[in-house]
């Protein structure tokens, strides 16, 4: 009997080690899937802090008070007068400087450093233009001189400096609209193994309150650090008209965003590189100061193409229209007396058009004859609604005004 609980007793110890070795294995693996609940819940804490953070503001730097206390421009608008938090070093708080405000705007809590505008980056053309001299038409005296003005200095800046004289820094072409000019700034640049920045000036004129001329600033910036550079300001009657009347605040805006352009041209050396080239159909209206020696040096007149200039004009839009027979450029350009090189690419549009309708898939020297009266006709009575001409019916009179400039 004694023997039989002894047996008991010894089965009943293994079956309890086993059970305990059992609940050991569990509570390790409790803690094992603790832990990584626990990491998990940290993880969902520092989520929910995060989204319960209300979000910062963005401001730029204008000046740093005598006291320590900043005026900042904030994103939101106004001009804040902020105070600036112990985490921030004060040096790095200089006029420019991007900076984030905490959510009441009081304070400055974070410098995010100067940063690029993504308008001014977007601005740079990465991808050249492609246009090349070939694809302008009669223009070759001003395709020479501004070569000389821009492609020569940006290329030999030594020979400038030999000879002890100073490039000019910008050029400034004008004429009639539709003639070529913002074609032959980007056949310079498409030319040139430079940087290439197009700043359309009237879509400055819209900005708010200090922005064109920031972005004005920005764009020199930029165009400085990736010198040789050169800086298309197309239009640029809208920021430089003559400043007569300041009256309203958005007149007053232009005004400052010009006095920043020359301030711009003013302000780097002839030799930095950087090469402006602006163009303008009313340089009649032009604030005199753009136009002063040291600022813009050569200005080119584009006129109107003559017969000889319509010709070529011709033969470069006729290139790659697929044509069936002889074409007789001369008689094409006789027959447009007056047109713009626009013209002659939307009666080579409109040929196409011609064709189109004939159920043709070539073109003849009939449908550029008659697209040619179509558009001629239509200039004369001042409707310009083919294609992208722009021709206002006072062009005329512009040009009798270009022409004693
Ligand atoms: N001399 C030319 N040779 C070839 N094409 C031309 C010429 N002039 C104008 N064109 C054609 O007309 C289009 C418009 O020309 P462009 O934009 O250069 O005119 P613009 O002088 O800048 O006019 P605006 O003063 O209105 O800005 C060009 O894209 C081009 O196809
Ligand atoms: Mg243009």
């Amino acid at each position: 009997m004694e023997d039989r609980d002894d047996y008991d007793d010894v089965s009943m110890d293994r079956d309890l080690e086993r059970y305990l070795r059992y609940l050991e294995k569990s509570v390790r693996e409790l803690q094992v899937e603790k832990k990584s609940l626990m990491d998990e819940l940290g993880q969902c804490r520092i989520e929910l802090e995060k989204m319960l953070q209300p979000p910062l503001i963005e401001a730029v730097v204008i000046d740093v008070l005598p006291d320590g206390r900043v005026i900042v421009k904030s994103s939101t608008g106004p001009n804040l007068i902020v105070g600036v938090s112990s985490r921030v070093d004060p040096s790095g708080l200089r006029p420019g400087v991007s900076v984030a405000l905490n959510n009441r705007g009081s304070e400055i809590v974070e410098i995010l450093g100067t940063r690029e505008d993504p308008l001014v980056t977007a601005m740079k053309l990465v991808e050249k233009p492609k246009t090349k001299y070939s694809d302008i038409g009669g223009l070759e005296e001003q395709i020479r001189e501004i070569r000389e003005v821009v492609e020569l200095p940006l290329k030999n800046p030594e020979l400038f400096r030999k000879l002890g004289i100073e490039p000019p820094k910008g050029v400034l072409l004008y004429g009639p609209p539709g003639v070529g000019k913002t074609l032959l700034a980007r056949a310079v640049a498409g030319e040139t193994n430079a940087t290439f920045i197009r700043l359309v000036a009237s879509e400055l004129a819209q900005k708010f309150i200090g922005e064109g001329a920031r972005i004005v600033r920005e764009v020199f910036a930029l165009a400085r650090k990736n010198a040789p550079s050169i800086v298309l300001i197309d239009e640029i009657d809208a920021i430089a008209a003559k400043r007569i009347d300041i009256g309203t605040s958005g007149e007053r805006e232009i005004h400052r965003t010009l006095t920043q352009l020359l301030a711009e041209l003013d302000g780097f050396d002839p030799l930095d590189n950087v090469k402006i080239i602006a163009t303008t159909n009313r340089i009649d209206i032009l604030d005199p100061a753009i136009l002063r020696p040291g600022r813009f040096d050569r200005i080119i007149y584009i006129p109107l193409p003559d017969k000889r200039a319509r010709k070529e004009i011709f033969r470069v839009h006729t290139r790659r229209l697929n044509i069936k027979g002889e074409i007789d450029l001369d008689m094409l350009a006789s027959i447009t007396e007056g047109a713009s090189g626009a013209d002659i690419k939307a009666i080579c549009t409109e040929a196409g058009y011609i064709a189109i309708r004939a159920g043709r898939d070539y073109i003849t020297l009939e449908d550029l004859v008659e697209a040619a009266k179509k558009i001629m006709s239509k200039k004369g009575s001042g409707i310009s609604g083919v294609v992208d001409v722009e021709t206002p019916p006072t062009a005329q009179n512009k040009q009798a005004a270009y022409q004693h400039i």
